[in-house]
C-alpha cells in the first residue's frame, strides 16, 4: 500500500513521463520537417521509450493498491534552430526528469517505503544512461559541426543503446 505522499509524488511522474513523450514526438516531427530522418528516428524511438516509461510508473502505482491518473499534457514547445540547440534542450529536459527521480527516491527514503526505494533505483540507473547517450551525441555533433550534418543523420540510430525494462512491482 502506498502512502499518499508517495502515491501522489508517482502520479506527478506520469505527467512528466508522458509529456518527456509528447516532447520528443514533437521534437522527432520538427527534425523530420527539417530533413533530418536519423534524427527523427532517434526522437521517435525516444518518445516511444518515455512512453513506456509512463506505462511502468501506471503498473506500479496500480498495482501497489494506489490509483493512477491519466493526466492531460501540456502542449510542448520550444525554438530549435539546428541540430545542436535540439540535443541540449534534450538534455536539459532529461536533467530536469533526473532530478525529479531523485526527489521520489528521497521521499521514498522519508517514509521508509523501501519496495518502492528499491522499484525507483531503475529509473536511477536509466537517467544516469539517458544523459550520457546525449552528452555522447552532443560530443559528435561538437566534432562534425553543423555544416557536415549527412553522415551524422546516417549513423545516428547507432548510437542508440537497446531499451531495457524497468522490473516489475
Ligand atoms: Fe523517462 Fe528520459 O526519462
Amino acid at each position: 500500500m502506498l502512502s499518499k505522499k508517495i502515491e501522489d509524488i508517482l502520479n506527478k511522474q506520469i505527467e512528466k513521463e508522458g509529456y518527456s513523450s509528447n516532447l520528443y514526438l514533437a521534437m522527432a516531427s520538427w527534425a523530420e520537417n527539417e530533413g533530418f530522418k536519423g534524427i527523427a528516428d532517434w526522437l521517435y524511438a525516444q518518445s516511444e521509450e518515455e512512453r513506456m516509461h509512463m506505462l511502468k510508473f501506471i503498473a506500479y502505482v496500480n498495482e501497489r493498491d494506489g490509483k493512477a491518473k491519466i493526466p492531460a499534457f501540456e502542449k510542448p514547445s520550444f525554438k530549435l534552430k539546428n541540430a545542436k540547440d535540439l540535443f541540449e534542450a534534450v538534455l536539459k529536459h532529461e536533467h530536469y526528469i533526473t532530478a525529479s527521480i531523485n526527489e521520489i527516491m528521497a521521499l521514498t527514503m522519508q517514509e521508509k517505503d523501501f519496495s518502492s526505494y528499491n522499484w525507483i533505483q531503475w529509473f536511477v540507473n536509466e537517467q544516469i544512461e539517458e544523459e550520457a547517450n546525449v552528452k555522447t551525441i552532443l560530443d559528435k555533433l561538437r566534432l562534425v559541426g553543423e555544416n557536415n550534418l549527412y553522415m551524422f543523420d546516417r549513423d545516428i540510430m547507432s548510437l542508440r543503446t537497446p531499451a531495457s525494462n524497468p522490473p516489475v512491482a
